[in-house]
């Protein structure tokens, strides 16, 4: 931010960018707590993500989240100009957080293994990671998962995907711990497990749906999807019905923003039923229109 500059702006890069509930989400902060600042969804495409990336401090900007399919190219970038990553972002080899210091250097966070976490636990206080869970889906979402999982001391994590390799990717980078499973076997990796994490888009609307009989599945498995558009997903619905605890995905893409925001614009925001409803509102303006 330049000293002239009273107003902090910040942003969502990604493309497309139109679907993000970022904007709405710091929004909703900025006017809760009377700040300054603006936040702009910014529509960039692969080809241009460099140059816009490098000029955002020169434009004002404290700093950007960084969405699909950005955010392994802001994480070269910030690298490139000689900036500071995370451990966690450098585990990942993504960001989806970036802060733009006043004297000129960058630093690069992923937030989202926060975000998955911090929603598990408010959701679910009674989880206990001391047991083996199964994960569905091997993508950059995924990644970040196994990642919170693992720092919170699950022993075990039965990766399931689709395209098999891509498991054996992420066992390669996460250890012995996870062990992938093939497609097929995903009903049988639900015994004795204390959770259930989607993290395909099956369920997702315009999505196929999940197909998957959650019969050898413990009562006491929290099941969690991270997919929230729909908010209540074919897979929560069959969880609740079958007496399970849920955890829908909203909650991890509220989380995911706290360090953001507070990185930016100086406090740590609070997650209240109001943001909360004004976010499901939207989302279920999005299925409808
Ligand atoms: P993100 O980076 O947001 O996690 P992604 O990389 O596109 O998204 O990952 C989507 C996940 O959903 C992948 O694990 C994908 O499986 P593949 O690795 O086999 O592609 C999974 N997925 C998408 N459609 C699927 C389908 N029809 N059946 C099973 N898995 C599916």
């Amino acid at each position: 931010m330049t000293s002239s500059e009273k107003s902090i702006h910040a942003g969502v890069m990604g493309w497309p960018v139109a679907h993000s509930r970022s904007p709405l989400l710091h929004g909703f902060w900025l006017k809760q707590y009377r700040i300054d600042g603006d936040y702009a969804a910014l529509a960039v495409t692969p080809e241009d993500f460099p140059q816009t990336f490098a000029e955002l401090p020169g434009r004002g900007f404290a700093g950007v989240n960084i969405t699909v399919p950005h955010k392994q190219a802001a994480f070269d970038a910030i690298i490139a100009a000689g900036g500071v990553v995370s451990e966690t972002a450098r585990r990942l080899g993504a960001v989806n957080t970036v802060i733009f210091h006043e004297d000129s250097s960058v630093e690069g966070d992923n937030t989202d293994a926060f975000g998955f976490m911090e929603n598990l636990k408010e959701k679910a206080p009674q989880w206990n990671p001391d047991g083996t869970v199964t994960v569905l889906g091997a993508g950059g979402a995924v990644r970040a998962v196994c990642a919170g999982l693992l720092e919170a001391g699950v022993t075990e994590i039965r990766l399931v995907n689709r395209s098999e390799e891509k498991a054996h990717e992420l066992a390669r980078m996460f250890g012995p711990s996870v062990i992938p499973v093939s497609w097929d076997e995903r009903e049988t990796s639900l015994a004795d497990i204390s959770l259930l994490v989607n993290g395909t888009s099956l369920g997702m609307s315009g999505s196929p749906p999940l197909e998957l009989s959650l019969d050898p599945l413990p009562k006491t498995a929290v099941v969690y999807d991270i997919v929230y558009a729909p908010l209540e997903t074919p897979l929560l619905r069959t969880a609740k019905i079958c007496g399970n605890p849920t955890v829908d995905g909203l909650g991890m893409l509220i989380h995911q923003a706290r360090p953001a925001f507070e990185a930016w614009f100086g406090m740590l925001p609070e997650v209240t039923p109001e943001l909360r409803e004004i976010l499901e509102a939207d989302i279920r303006e999005g299925e409808t229109t």
